[in-house]
């Protein structure tokens, strides 16, 4: 993967088309998470040529698929998303990498896709915004089934909404976020888009959703999980990571 921002935009405006055009202007921190996670496999599997096996959850229409697929090329990605509409963009979007075989898809749900993994069988499991959406006894059994599937020293990698812990800074920030919303989607004259990301984000700040960064790096701890980092935080976006122990 370039650390060129320049190409790495025309990659994906080329590849994925105004959505990523679209998400880029609205919210540019989700587009750069997705490139931190690309980044994050590259570097996790720079010491080795062999195949990385890689689930990731959530694909949605394939931007975070296609930054885990730019950063190397013995790869093999299945990519998990339970929602047919977004599924379907990515499956067109990306289909010279299902033609050689680097990228499968599966419909199921997270957690039905993880249960029917084979114990320690994956060298990654990577996502990006997926999470954060899930209710909290469902994340839990992710998590549990995510450290399950991994094979020792295999990687978690997680670029999500992870609330800060100070509720008061969590809410300005928030409330920073969505004056952004305001003025782009405003100024485009979007205001479908605008209704929607403010429903949605009803969603991800209520009580048996949202995901608090201390809460979640203690359940990967509970899970088994050790070095559990968070490596970059911008506003309530972080990217985090843990590695299943050899023991
Ligand atoms: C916000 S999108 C993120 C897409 C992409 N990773 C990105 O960063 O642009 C979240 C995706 O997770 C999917 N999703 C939500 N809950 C899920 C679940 N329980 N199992 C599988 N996919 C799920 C949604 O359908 C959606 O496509």
């Amino acid at each position: 993967m370039t650390n060129n921002s320049t190409n790495y935009d025309a990659i994906f405006s080329g590849v994925i088309g105004q959505e990523y055009e679209l998400l880029k202007l609205i919210c540019p921190l989700v587009t750069e998470m997705s490139r931190l996670v690309g980044l994050t496999v590259k570097e996790y599997s720079k010491a080795s040529t062999e195949l990385l096996s890689i689930i990731e959850l959530g694909g949605g229409t394939g931007i975070t698929t296609l930054s885990i697929l730019d950063a190397r090329d013995n790869i093999k990605i299945l990519s998990v998303d339970s929602e047919p509409v977004m599924q379907n963009q990515a499956k067109t979007n990306l289909n010279q990498w299902v033609v050689e075989q680097k990228l499968a898809f599966c419909g199921d749900d997270a957690l039905t896709a993880l249960k029917n993994t084979p114990s320690q069988s994956i060298d990654i499991v990577a996502s990006a915004y997926t999470l954060h959406n899930f209710l909290h006894d469902y994340r839990e059994q992710v998590i549990h089934e995510i450290y399950r599937v991994l094979k020792p020293d295999g990687q978690f990698i997680n670029g999500d909404r992870y609330a800060l812990d100070d509720v008061s800074e969590h809410t300005r920030t928030t409330q920073h976020e969505v004056t952004g919303y305001f003025k782009v989607l405003t100024g485009i004259n979007r205001l479908d888009l605008l209704e929607h990301w403010i429903v949605h984000l009803f969603s991800d700040e209520s009580e048996n959703h949202v995901m608090r960064e201390t809460i979640s790096l203690n359940q990967l701890k509970d899970a088994g999980f050790v070095n559990i980092q968070i490596n970059h935080r911008n506003e309530v976006n972080a990217l985090v990571t843990a590695i299943k122990p050899r023991t």
